[in-house]
């Protein structure tokens, strides 16, 4: 048996990465890995209240960005204890869209809280866990803007989707928040070039994977 592996997912606003994770579950089940599919905010009962908090807070009440940032680390606590770590522990492979990339940009480089003080949520969070591999889905953002203008309602359901009614330039601080992640984690990023046409992107992030495991 392989070693499992923990790889996740990140990038802006209606970068594709809903599509790219059901291409990889069906990729890496015709080579006889089953991988569990999960996501954050949520992932769990208790996870997937916070992020219904997170995602569509009580009208009449600002949310802080220290806030935002507890709680998104609160449900990822509750996340890696009782899903993500059983299943490593197990042998299964987890596959999980948005992890603590995504607070590192979204709540430290982006909304004010500081990555220092991100890091130590993080860690406390995590236990410490770190993706094998983090896919980063990177677009020029006037075509992500597009996209999100053309699918509407929020897909997943949950919210007002709060960054769809983005201008350009915020959508690419935060394009430009991800480029500057990886560049800190060079060996765990592999940036895929999300304006070509999905089926491109997932042989990219295939390639990638034979490459590392020789899957
Ligand atoms: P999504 O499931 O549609 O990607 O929505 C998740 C939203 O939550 C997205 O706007 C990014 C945001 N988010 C954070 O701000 N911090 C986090 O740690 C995570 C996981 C998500």
């Amino acid at each position: 048996m392989t070693q499992a592996r923990f790889i996740t997912l990140e990038g802006g606003e209606g970068v594709g990465k809903s599509t790219l994770a059901s291409g990889l579950v069906r990729w890496l089940d015709t080579r006889g890995v089953q991988i569990l599919q999960t996501r954050e905010p949520g992932g769990t009962p208790i996870a997937d209240e916070i992020r219904r908090v997170f995602k569509s807070p009580p009208a009449g009440e600002d949310i802080t960005p220290e806030t935002e940032a507890l709680l998104v680390c609160a449900a990822r606590a509750q996340h890696v204890a009782k899903v993500i770590k059983p299943a490593l522990t197990s042998g299964q492979w987890v596959l999980c869209d948005r992890f603590a990339d995504s607070t590192r940009v979204y709540q430290g480089l982006f909304g004010g809280v500081g990555i220092n003080e991100v890091e130590r949520l993080i860690k406390f969070s995590t236990g410490g866990l770190e993706p094998d591999l983090t896919f980063l889905l990177d677009c020029d953002v006037t075509i992500t803007a597009g996209r999100i203008g053309a699918r509407g309602a929020d897909p997943k359901g949950d919210d007002v989707a709060r960054y769809d009614q983005a201008g350009h330039q915020v959508l690419d601080r935060l394009r430009q928040a991800f480029r500057k992640l990886a560049g800190f984690y060079p060996a765990r990023f592999y940036i895929l070039d999300a304006s070509l046409p999905p089926e491109k992107v997932l042989q990219d992030a295939c390639a990638e994977l034979e490459r590392r495991w020789k899957l």
